[in-house]
């Protein structure tokens, strides 16, 4: 089923009040936005649930580990250096307006690192990281990797409220497993305006291969934020407000005007800019809102999603440089991926999202070549026979 475009937005980060924090928080919204882009094109007829948040939360982890070249690549993707002077403060306002009980509604945000018992950390690596982030380091043992990976999963179950139960599969950790960094955030907001239950009833929905399937709709009246805009295109869309009861968080929805049109054309030009201009152009007039009840959970592979947004570096184990982490040994991101699970229905909204890199040890065993002329045996070893024998002087 293909959804109208969702997006969660919060108001903190789009009118927050001092203007370098926001700067920040747009910036960090901005890039995981273009991930969310980068991973919707790539399946553009697939449901998406996905968490901007999450996803820069954990490439700023990654990016404190990382030095010269690697360190580049995924500034360059964030455009804000996560060790300059203005940014720890900024990232540490960000989470506690998001998190703050002034909110009503209840956001949940955590970071972990989960790290090799024996690894030698760089110095000075901690101390700089417990500045940007409010993280737990949980030592594990990544040699006994069942154990350590239900360790993770336990703690990103704990984390989302039992909403993301297995997060890491079966041999996504092992041996040569040395870190696991996980963001995990929590959303539960009720409607301002809840929709009434006895409302909702199956109606059809449009999917965009022109088939039609009969899905409960939810049904309210209520003078709603909305505004009709078109895309440089000419694309017609319209977009409405759902506040939740807080009022510092909403749910905006967004899709074209003629069915025929594929929501790409409205992807496309999505960023944080549009948003906060949707956000100011909007009026509030009464209508008549149908919207399907839905419970989406989908996961993303991030790697190619974030080497398009030119991180490439980080995950090709020869060229990853990590050595702000740990100097001693050659660390590389094996996987980067997002779990997110929402569900909409007519007292409100409950999401989750968990999102890791793990990283890994290159191993490095010295290397053999025979790239000139050899010898070779074919010997039967309990007895000593020899059954072939010969050289190789160009193969
Ligand atoms: C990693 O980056 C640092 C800082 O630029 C540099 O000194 C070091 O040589 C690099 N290490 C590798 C393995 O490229
Ligand atoms: C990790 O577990 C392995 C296997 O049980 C054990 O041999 C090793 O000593 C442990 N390493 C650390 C650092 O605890
Ligand atoms: C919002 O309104 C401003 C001022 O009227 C206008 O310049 C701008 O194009 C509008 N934005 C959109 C997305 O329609
Ligand atoms: C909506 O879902 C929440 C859990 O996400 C549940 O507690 C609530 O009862 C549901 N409301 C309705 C009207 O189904």
């Amino acid at each position: 089923m293909q959804l109208p475009l969702v997006v969660l937005a919060c108001t903190a980060l789009l009118c927050g009040a001092n203007p370098l924090h926001s700067r920040v928080s747009q910036l960090s919204a901005d890039f995981g936005v273009k991930v969310f882009q980068e991973v919707a094109q790539a399946s553009p007829d697939r449901n998406v649930a996905f968490s901007p948040f999450g996803v820069a939360s954990v490439l700023g982890m990654l990016q404190l580990a990382a030095a010269g070249e690697t360190q580049t690549q995924i500034k360059a993707a964030m455009k804000y250096g996560i060790k300059e002077r203005r940014v720890p403060p900024a990232l540490r306002w960000l989470r506690k307006e998001l998190t703050a009980p002034w909110n009503q509604d209840r956001v949940d945000v955590a970071d972990a690192l989960f790290v090799q018992r024996d690894l030698p950390l760089a110095p000075g690596f901690m101390k700089v990281f417990t500045r940007v982030f409010h993280q737990a380091v949980k030592q594990v043992n990544f040699t006994e990797p069942e154990r350590a990976r239900h360790m993770v999963n336990h703690w990103v179950r704990d984390s989302t409220h039992g909403m993301i139960g297995d997060f890491l599969a079966p041999g996504t950790v092992g041996a040569l497993t040395r870190l696991v960094l996980v963001n995990a955030v929590y959303f539960k907001g009720l409607w301002k305006w809840p929709f009434p239950g006895a409302a909702t009833r199956p109606r059809l929905f449009h999917k965009s291969d022109g088939s039609r399937v009969a899905v409960p709709m939810m049904e309210q009246t209520a003078k709603f934020e909305y505004g009709e805009f078109s895309t440089p295109q000419g694309v017609e869309y319209d977009v409405l407000e759902l506040p939740y009861h807080g009022d510092t968080l909403s749910m905006l929805i967004a899709a074209p005007f003629r069915r025929d049109v594929p929501l790409a054309a409205l992807r496309r030009g999505l960023d944080t800019r549009l948003v906060a201009e949707w956000k100011s152009n909007m009026t509030r007039v009464p209508r008549l809102l149908v919207l399907p009840k839905f419970s989406l959970e989908t996961e993303s592979d991030l790697r190619q999603p974030l080497q398009r947004l030119g991180i490439r570096d980080a995950f090709n184990p020869s060229t990853a440089n990590f050595s702000s982490l740990a100097a001693e040994e050659t660390l590389y991101v094996a996987q980067a991926l997002q779990k997110v699970k929402i569900e909409v229905n007519e007292s409100g909204t409950r999401a989750s999202s968990a999102t890791a890199a793990i990283v890994y040890a290159r191993m490095a065993p010295p290397e053999v070549i025979m790239d000139r002329p050899f010898l070779f045996v074919v010997r039967h070893n309990p007895t000593g026979a020899i059954l072939f024998m010969g050289q190789v002087m160009e193969p």
